[in-house]
């Protein structure tokens, strides 16, 4: 049994990326998988400073907050599903919050991704999939796991404004799912 953790970047419960993470979830468990999905809006995660202190303490950081616990949920994941809505043409700042403080793990060992299957999930407002920014988030993570040697299984990722309208794509839905069962495999 795998264990999956999902990061949901997006503030809006019952949102789009919600959509997309609550039927990942469903996959995960079919595939006989247990999951656990992290709101990062509802934690305190302070943005790294780039004061390098991580590089000689224990402790991830030096700010004391929600992170530490994330990160070792993140180190004892077998696979991790990012995901998030599209803001300014990237991913959103509490996603991106989480990510830049990876610098923690990665000071105490190289390898902290190493080997561990990751799922992207994004939805974006705009018409065009092209000019939204969603090939700036998918890329950004394909940089991250080449440079972790994490292995990205699968992308999910659809157009959507309204809360919930996501849930109207049938096909990006049963994607999500498939992406699910991926990560649980
Ligand atoms: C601050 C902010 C910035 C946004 N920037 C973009 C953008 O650059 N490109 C885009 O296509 N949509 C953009 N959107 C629209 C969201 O990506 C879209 O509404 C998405 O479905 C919201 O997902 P959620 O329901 O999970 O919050 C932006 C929305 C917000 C609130």
């Amino acid at each position: 049994m795998a264990k999956v953790l999902v990061l949901n970047g997006s503030p809006r419960r019952g949102g789009n990326t919600d959509a997309l993470t609550a039927k990942a979830a469903e996959g995960v468990r079919s595939a006989g998988s247990q999951v656990e999905e992290i709101f990062l809006s509802a934690l305190k995660i302070h943005p790294c400073t780039g004061c390098e202190s991580c590089a000689s303490i224990e402790a991830y950081c030096v700010s004391d907050d929600d992170m530490n616990g994330v990160m070792k949920k993140v180190i004892e994941a077998d696979a991790i599903l990012l995901a998030s809505p599209v803001w300014w043409f990237n991913i959103s700042t509490y996603l991106k919050a989480a990510v830049d403080r990876f610098y923690g793990a990665l000071m105490k060992d190289a390898a902290f991704l190493k080997g561990k299957k990751l799922g992207l999930a994004f939805c974006y407002g705009g018409d065009d999939e092209l000019t939204s920014g969603v090939k700036n988030a998918i890329n950004s993570f394909q940089d991250i796991a080449t440079y972790t040697e994490a292995q990205i299984v699968g992308t999910v990722q659809g157009h959507a404004s309204e809360k919930g309208e996501i849930l109207k794509n049938a096909t990006l839905m049963k994607s999500a799912v498939e992406l699910g069962k991926k990560l649980g495999e």
